[in-house]
């Protein structure tokens, strides 16, 4: 059984930018290659055109006799290769993302709430304070994960024309899944008002404003009759993925994250706590797949990537980082638990100063600093002494354990 701090043995992510790219290997080669002794009898002659298709979906008429497919017909996206292939692979970054997100599988109902039932009914067990962090992040996760995997799966899947990529994309909207029903299953646990809980996406406002910012970057994609292959519409797809992956997973999710694991550092809300500590871990690989995948995308269409579109994103991420230093305050009007308004606005500039690294902006914030460093200590797999001294540490069904 592996731990927290058990080298990853060869799981270690790739860092994003230009070198997240793999090249085509010789083990894709040898897969394209079959030898014709175990070939069936009755596979039709191999024509030398390769089976394309306009507008791939993986969808189209299956072309019997079409040339096999070659690494070099797949493209992430615009590709017109069919897209019922896994293999030969050639973005290997995200198979591998889909084989450690499988390793770490875990389920909310797996976790004791005991402890956090008992706390949550005791009279004077937390203060109004953390009663209110704790119900305004249950009201936004519960909605956001909805949205993101219905953006997800009605939107971004079908412009990412690449078969690994979009065998991670299942997975993801799967750990998707299991995040709403972490939230429903706290709540219910709790014994909270369900409505309540569920509906603070639109009846208060901080929660609603990060909601209501991320709509315009799925509808657009999610039009049936939006399709890219323009300049404008594959920018379209490339902002509308760094609002998703980069901006409301990698940066908007991260006041609440904190405020919730705070809680269980200081031996309140454990079995809550524990639930967010998976959900981050998962969060994060999804956030670096996606930054992955904005990566690729400018590696094999760098024209997309002009000043001006770069301009455009640096504003979208600023305008984010106000956005969720407003919710900072709105859900920590004193300080509380050790943290307080003004440690969050520093953190989120350190976290958006990070990101536009990530996606090769300039950083917006020079100096910020990381007022929470054991953040850092999770996200970095550094495991810290005495966190929460339960599952989490021994948790998983196969593989390593890995917060990429
Ligand atoms: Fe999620
Ligand atoms: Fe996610």
């Amino acid at each position: 059984m592996l731990n927290w701090e058990d080298p990853l043995q060869g799981l270690t992510t790739r860092a994003p930018g230009p070198g997240s790219f793999m090249p085509p290997t010789d083990i894709s080669l040898d897969l394209v290659e079959s030898s014709p002794a175990l070939a069936p009898a009755s596979v039709p002659e191999i024509t030398q055109e390769p089976a394309l298709h306009q507008g791939a979906t993986g969808l189209e008429n299956i072309e019997l006799g079409a040339r096999r497919i070659q690494v070099d017909d797949k493209k992430i996206i615009n590709c017109r290769a069919d897209l019922n292939q896994l293999v030969p692979f050639k973005y290997r970054w995200a198979w591998q993302k889909y084989l450690d997100a499988c390793a770490n599988h875990w389920m909310p109902q797996e976790i004791n709430m005991n402890a956090d039932i008992a706390l949550w009914k005791s009279a004077d067990g937390l203060t109004e304070d953390e009663r209110i962090i704790i119900k305004r992040n249950l009201g936004f996760f519960s909605t956001a994960d909805s949205l993101v995997a219905n953006n997800l799966v009605l939107a971004v899947y079908r412009h990412i024309t690449n078969p690994e990529c979009r065998q991670y994309l299942l997975r993801q909207s799967f750990e998707e899944a299991l995040h709403t029903h972490a939230y429903q299953y706290i709540v219910e646990s709790l014994g909270m008002d369900e409505g309540e809980v569920f509906n603070m996406y639109r009846e208060l406002p901080s929660v609603a404003r990060k909601a209501e910012w991320a709509l315009p970057y799925t509808r657009s994609l999610g039009d049936p009759n939006f399709s890219t292959g323009t300049p404008e519409t594959d920018q379209r797809l490339l902002r509308d993925l760094i609002a998703f992956y980069v901006i409301f997973e990698g940066i908007f999710f991260y006041v609440g994250f904190t405020q919730i694991l705070s809680m269980g550092r200081r031996n309140k809300m454990t079995g809550t706590a524990e639930q967010f500590q998976y959900i981050l871990r998962d969060e994060s690989m999804h956030m670096n797949f996606g930054i992955d995948v904005i990566n690729q995308i400018k590696i094999e269409n760098p024209h997309l990537w002009n000043q001006e579109f770069q301009q455009e994103m640096i504003k979208l991420i600023t305008e984010a980082v106000e956005i969720e230093i407003q919710y900072a305050h709105d859900t920590m009007a004193r300080g509380v638990l050790g943290l307080n308004a003004n440690m969050f606005e520093e953190y989120l500039k350190y976290i958006a100063n990070r990101r536009c690294n990530q996606i090769n902006l300039p950083e917006q914030y020079p100096g910020a600093q990381n007022p929470f460093p054991w953040m850092s200590e999770i996200l970095d797999l550094k495991k810290e002494k005495n966190f929460f001294e339960t599952r989490v540490t021994e948790y998983q069904t196969g593989g390593a354990l890995s917060w990429d």
